[in-house]
């Protein structure tokens, strides 16, 4: 198989001003100078439910919730709020149920001194729930205010950059070793 690898990116947080569009320009450069992924941006701030009669907001959300269910990986990248993650992302996990199983989830996060650490380890329980497998490397950072200046750029991308790509290695392996396996064998027949 040498089709790309369909990769979701999801925002954690939807607050008003927030560093993660920082964060994710960021990922979304790094992963621009590979090859191996087709990458789609689900933003959660974009998703709210909206009236019925608002085609345009319907027809935006019925296109994000396509994109999940079309994935073959996920990279959520999360800040930490009370040591936990953001509700906004629970609450997608909750929506589109199908669309995580016998697929890769890997982590970008940012916080204070654990840098997103904790959020990332609760992530972990939700989506063995769903029959997610989450990939072991992540990236994280600490502080993380202090790591993106102005304009929102990382100061010393070094060692984040290493990060991020041994942590793409094994999602894309994951996500290249579970689309076949649900090729071979649709996961409704051993779900239970
Ligand atoms: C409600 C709230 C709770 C927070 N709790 C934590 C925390 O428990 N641990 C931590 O490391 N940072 C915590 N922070 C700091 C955030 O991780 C930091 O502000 C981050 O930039 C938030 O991401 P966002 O700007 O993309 O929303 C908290 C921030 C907010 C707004």
């Amino acid at each position: 198989m040498d089709d790309k690898v369909r990769l979701v990116l999801i925002y954690g947080s939807v607050r008003e001003g927030r560093l993660c569009d920082s964060v994710v320009n960021w990922v979304r450069e790094e992963i621009a100078q590979r090859s191996e992924f087709e990458l789609t941006l689900v933003d959660p701030a974009r998703l709210q439910r909206p009236a019925v009669d608002d085609e345009a907001a319907v027809a935006v959300r019925h296109g994000y919730l396509q994109q999940l269910a079309r994935a073959d990986a996920f990279l959520i990248v999360t800040p930490e709020y009370n040591h936990g993650y953001p509700a906004a992302l629970k609450q997608l996990i909750d929506e589109v149920p199908i669309s995580w199983e016998a697929r890769p989830v890997a982590f970008v996060s940012y916080g204070g001194q654990s840098g997103g650490l904790r959020a990332v380890e609760q992530l972990r329980q939700v989506l063995a729930e769903m029959h997610a497998t989450t990939v072991r490397n992540s990236v994280s950072f600490s502080n993380a205010w202090e790591q993106f200046d102005e304009q929102g750029r990382l100061a010393q991308p070094g060692h984040a950059r290493s990060a991020l790509a041994r942590t793409l290695v094994q999602l894309n392996w994951w996500a290249l070793a579970l689309r076949e396996g649900r090729r071979r064998s649709p996961y409704e027949r051993v779900r239970g």
